[in-house]
């Protein structure tokens, strides 16, 4: 995969005349993320506006629900042809593996790929505070962002959202073919904005990443498409 296919920018706008401005701006980015905000405001029409400018889709709307209505909304998003969606693994293994089959049925109505399903094993804006003494889970942060991950391997999803600094203890784990998705990566000449602890994408690759999620570095840069080409360059050396 050429290094630019692994980098996905984020569409973290409100509308999708906004997203459409930033695409326009970004010819080079192949792959873009929509996520709730953009999703709920402009409908299933940015994800069309997408599919007809050839890009990838990264449909992050990190579902989690009761079997029967999680796989009818993966079904209905494997249909507009998005390659990778997100779940929660604490929706439970029936759930996952229910939604599998239903992107599989639903890209198969409409003559396409699946999308790879992608779980999300702990939100990080859950601190170990709120895991222990709000949600009542007495393992560690850690450890349970990794049961969570192995839940996920086992359902057959094809990997998870995590953090560039578990991107090798995870890497090890689960084995190489399992799609680690990393944000909170910054290049040494960006700003940190709310990401406490990021880590370069030349480190994030070697930590094991497959994709890495890169927003305002790009997006808020004086020149966006020179940024994107020195993070490719960066990542290349
Ligand atoms: O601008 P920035 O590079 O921080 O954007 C990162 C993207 O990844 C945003 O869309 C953000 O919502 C998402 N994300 C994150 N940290 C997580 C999960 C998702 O920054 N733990």
């Amino acid at each position: 995969m050429a290094v630019a296919d692994r980098i996905i920018v984020p569409l973290d706008v409100a509308s999708e005349r906004e997203a459409l401005a930033l695409v326009e701006r970004l010819p080079q980015v192949t792959f873009w993320k929509v996520g709730l905000e953009l999703f709920v405001s402009s409908g299933p029409g940015i994800l069309e506006q997408l599919k007809q400018r050839q890009k990838r889709i990264f449909l992050d709307l990190k579902l989690h629900d009761i079997p029967n209505t999680m796989a009818g909304a993966c079904r209905a998003a494997a249909r507009y042809g998005v390659d990778l969606l997100t779940v929660h693994a604490a929706a439970g293994k029936t759930a996952l593996v229910d939604c599998l089959e239903a992107a599989q049925t639903g890209a198969a109505d409409v003559g396409i790929q699946p999308p790879q399903i992608i779980a999300v094993t702990l939100l990080t804006s859950i601190h170990a505070r709120a895991l222990a003494f709000e949600l009542k889970v007495s393992l560690e942060l850690t450890d349970y962002a990794l049961q969570m991950a192995l839940l996920a391997q086992e359902s057959g999803l094809s990997g998870v959202v995590c953090s560039p600094q578990e991107a090798a203890a995870l890497r090890q784990v689960l084995g190489s073919e399992f799609a680690l998705v990393c944000p909170g990566v910054r290049p040494a000449w960006a700003g940190k904005n709310d990401q406490q602890r990021s880590m370069s994408p030349a480190d994030a690759m070697q930590a094991g990443a497959t994709y890495l999620v890169i927003g305002r570095p790009i997006t808020a840069a004086a020149e966006p498409a020179a940024a994107f080409e020195q993070i490719c360059q960066e990542i290349s050396e």
